[in-house]
């Protein structure tokens, strides 16, 4: 089913209510939406292709305004396969379309698919007429990878601005900002940011500055995934613009494993504390928090705490997956405390503090290392640990 967004602007795309994990890791619990979307005016464009098991249905959709083989140009803005796993199917439908997208585009598309349509390669702010309106090609290096463009239609002012400002969450016909639930699409846009985007933070702020530096009036933001924004378009720039602040936020978050709840006892101790202290604090047991959520919450929290049992000499091996992600995510470095518990020799703890200290991160006195039940002693270094925290978030 396609609808008319703007004079001559259709939306194209499909939902996905099958793939459980984006990218085969992030959960999608709502679905999420492939957004597409063709133009029709003396030529025809069509922005986005879908992944490639959708391929039938955006077809489908597209031949209900126009046949495909009248389509002029494919706009690609970014060659992910949640973007173009559909290519090669339009290709042989569409065979005077011309492929455009950057020059990096170019290099991938052939690697990936290497489809037997022209192309035609832009540079950043090159446009491209359409018979009455132009479309304004926008760069967008790392947002989030090194060939992204945006798109701008000059004369119904929409932004296409592809995985930038995108959301999960399919949209079951409700393809605008007010025909949804914003508090669902605040925390699922802020969601897919922090796991789709958080290693280049720095390009989301640069690619906001350029749009706005560009003075482009925004009648619609229309991205990739999630809604179309209409009524606000501005509300998810600034969202995002807030996201990707390196400013922290004065919380704290304690990120815990435990097998028989000895380490979650003195991670529900350390948060009562800090609680008693006024510090906003959130927990998540790394066992049942899904991966994109902790890192949503962690991202930008003031101070981070990690609560691990020793497990074969090591950390708890979720506790090492949750670093192994603020590693390849880049996450600003900001004090840590750390506590936990063993039952003979330990090490735990002590080998997360060389791994944290190697990459960079400061780690707050007193460390915690629990044998078995915290001693009276150990109780107090927990309450001058939180008392730490709560004069670092002041
Ligand atoms: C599979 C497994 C491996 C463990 N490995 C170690 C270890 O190498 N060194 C140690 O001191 N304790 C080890 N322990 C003991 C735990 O670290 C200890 O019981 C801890 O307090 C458990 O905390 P939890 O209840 O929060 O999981 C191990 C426990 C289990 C179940
Ligand atoms: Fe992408
Ligand atoms: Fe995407």
């Amino acid at each position: 089913m396609h609808r008319e967004i703007a004079k001559g602007v259709y939306y194209v795309g499909v939902d996905d209510h099958h793939t459980e994990l984006f990218e085969n890791l992030w959960a999608l619990p709502h679905g999420v939406s492939y957004n597409s979307y063709l133009i029709v005016d003396e030529k025809v464009a069509l922005i986005e292709c879908v992944k490639e098991p959708w391929s039938a249905e955006w077809l489908a959709n597209i031949r209900e305004i126009v046949d495909p083989s009248k389509i002029d140009y494919v706009i690609i803005n970014h060659m992910e396969p949640d973007h173009t796993g559909a290519l090669p199917d339009l290709a042989k439908v569409a065979k005077k379309a011309v492929m455009v997208y950057t020059y990096k585009a170019s290099d991938m598309q052939k690697s990936f698919y290497n489809v037997p349509l022209r192309e035609k390669i832009v540079e950043d702010l090159e446009e491209l007429s359409l018979g009455s309106r132009t479309l304004r090609f926008i760069h967008a290096q790392f947002l989030h990878w090194p060939e992204t463009m945006m798109t701008y239609d000059t004369q119904e002012c929409v932004l296409f601005s592809c995985d930038a400002f995108g959301s999960f969450g399919a949209l079951n016909g409700s393809h605008f900002d007010d025909e949804i639930d914003m508090r669902m699409v605040e925390s699922e846009s802020r969601r897919y940011l922090s796991a789709i985007i958080t290693s280049y933070l720095k390009f989301i702020r640069q690619g906001i500055a350029k749009i706005k530096g560009l003075n482009l009036e925004l009648k619609l933001v229309a991205p990739s995934h999630g809604p179309i924004y209409r009524r606000n378009p501005m509300w998810i720039v600034d969202h995002y613009l807030e996201w990707s602040s390196p400013d922290l936020e004065k919380n704290c978050i304690i990120i815990y494993g435990s097998m028989y709840g000895f380490t979650y006892r003195i991670a529900m101790m350390l948060k009562k504390q800090l609680a008693e202290l006024g510090v906003e604090v959130k927990t998540h047991n790394v066992s049942y928090s899904e991966m994109s959520r902790i890192i949503t919450d962690t991202m930008r929290a003031g101070v981070i705490v990690f609560g691990s049992p020793t497990y074969d000499a090591f950390p708890f091996p979720r506790i090492q997956t949750v670093i192994d992600e603020m590693e390849t995510k880049r996450f600003a470095k900001r004090p840590i405390g750390l506590f936990g518990t063993y039952g003979w020799g330990g090490g735990g703890i002590k080998k997360l503090q060389e791994q944290l200290e190697g990459l960079g991160f400061s780690i707050l006195d007193p460390v915690i290392s629990v044998h078995g039940q915290p001693t009276p002693q150990e109780v107090g270094n927990c309450r001058r640990l939180a008392q730490v925290i709560a004069d670092l978030i002041r």
